[in-house]
């Protein structure tokens, strides 16, 4: 097994059986972790890039089975930013020293691309990265919104299991999700995308389908976090996911992209008090500290509990790991590695 992660390091491929393997057995947990961290470090410095994160509406036409802001949660009080507030909260971002912006929000089509253009270009006035982050659009509309200065998207597969895809997002298409992340490919957007792991019946093979589609997209991003079970959904019976099979497929993942930017998600450290740190040292190099109102962060309950970083507290333990906080925009493949 030690062999299979060997030559992953240098050749930065393997099969899907090979990458099952690896995900059912743990006692080489530490090993895979190893190797992952030195090939973050090898491609990808010490430093570690901040996006700061505006939940700009918690409003979706989705009914996504394990979202805690699914359309058919009552449960919720919903909210919309106004553009002023945005503007207001990027803002604050840059005078923070933030060099990205993501803008998060449920699928809420009040946000026409031609509004949320606007507010793009509000923000470019400033010398700082955007990435978007509000589900699935047109090519037209992903084309409007990159003509006015977005740079990134993030859209999660969250799984390639067909079946399991269909049960997971009533009305929705594995295969329409596979055509916006390669139509956003094709508009030059840095692209990210990325799973949930612990979905109710996923095994090991769909977390290394999962993976190999990660590879074939060429993501520029990756996103893997675990399942928390939100009470007011469909899944509220079902176990959280297993946060170390959730670094696990981080770990794997920073083998065969090795320049690409992974961050150490917020439901890792949520699940764990560790979470966070575990992966920043077994591929992540990534955090997205969310700069959203507090007034609106309680009702953007994707999952219960979420957890929210301390900048201060944050640069103390990235210090005490041989890590610091990056000034830079942090695109893929321009990363210091001094
Ligand atoms: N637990 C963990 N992550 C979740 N997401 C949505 N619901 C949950 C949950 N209950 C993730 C999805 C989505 C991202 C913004 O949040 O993967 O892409």
């Amino acid at each position: 097994m030690q062999k299979l992660i060997d030559k992953a390091k240098i050749e930065h491929t393997l099969s899907k059986s090979e990458i099952v393997e690896i995900l059912k057995d743990n006692s080489i947990n530490d090993y895979l972790f190893k190797n992952a961290d030195e090939v973050r470090k090898n491609y990808t410095g010490n430093e570690v890039y901040l996006r700061a994160l505006i939940e700009f509406s918690n409003i979706c036409h989705c009914d996504c089975k394990y979202c805690g802001i699914r359309r058919d949660n009552k449960n919720i009080s919903r909210y919309r930013l106004e553009k002023k507030e945005i503007l207001q909260l990027a803002n604050y971002a840059v005078q923070s020293g933030y060099k990205t912006i993501v803008l998060q929000s449920g699928e809420d089509i009040f946000f026409t691309a031609e509004y949320l253009a606007e507010i793009i270009k509000g923000i470019k006035q400033n010398d700082i990265a955007v990435t978007l982050s509000i589900g699935e659009r047109t090519f037209d509309e992903y084309k409007i919104l990159k003509e006015a200065g977005a740079d990134r998207f993030l859209l999660r597969i969250e799984t390639t299991d067909e079946n399991l895809y269909a049960q997971m997002h009533p009305q929705m298409s594995l295969e329409n999700r596979k055509q916006c992340l390669f139509n956003l490919k094709q508009l030059g957007y840095e692209t990210g995308t990325g799973s949930l792991v612990g979905l109710p019946g996923q095994t090991p093979e769909s977390l290394a389908d999962d993976i190999l589609f990660y590879k074939k997209l060429n993501a520029d991003m990756i996103g893997i976090g675990p399942l928390i079970v939100h009470p007011e959904t469909p899944l509220k019976d079902e176990k959280n996911g297993d946060l170390i099979l959730a670094i696990k497929v981080l770990a794997l993942t920073r083998l065969l992209l090795p320049d690409i930017n992974i961050p150490a998600t917020t439901a890792m450290e949520t699940l764990h008090p560790q979470g966070r740190i575990l992966a920043l040292q077994a591929g992540a190099n990534v955090i997205m500290p969310n700069i959203t109102f507090e007034q609106y962060k309680k009702s953007y309950e994707i999952y219960p509990n979420k957890v929210s970083v301390n900048y201060e507290s944050l640069k103390t333990e990235l210090a005490k790991i041989g890590r610091s906080i990056s000034c830079k925009k942090g695109f893929r493949g321009n990363h210091d590695r001094t």
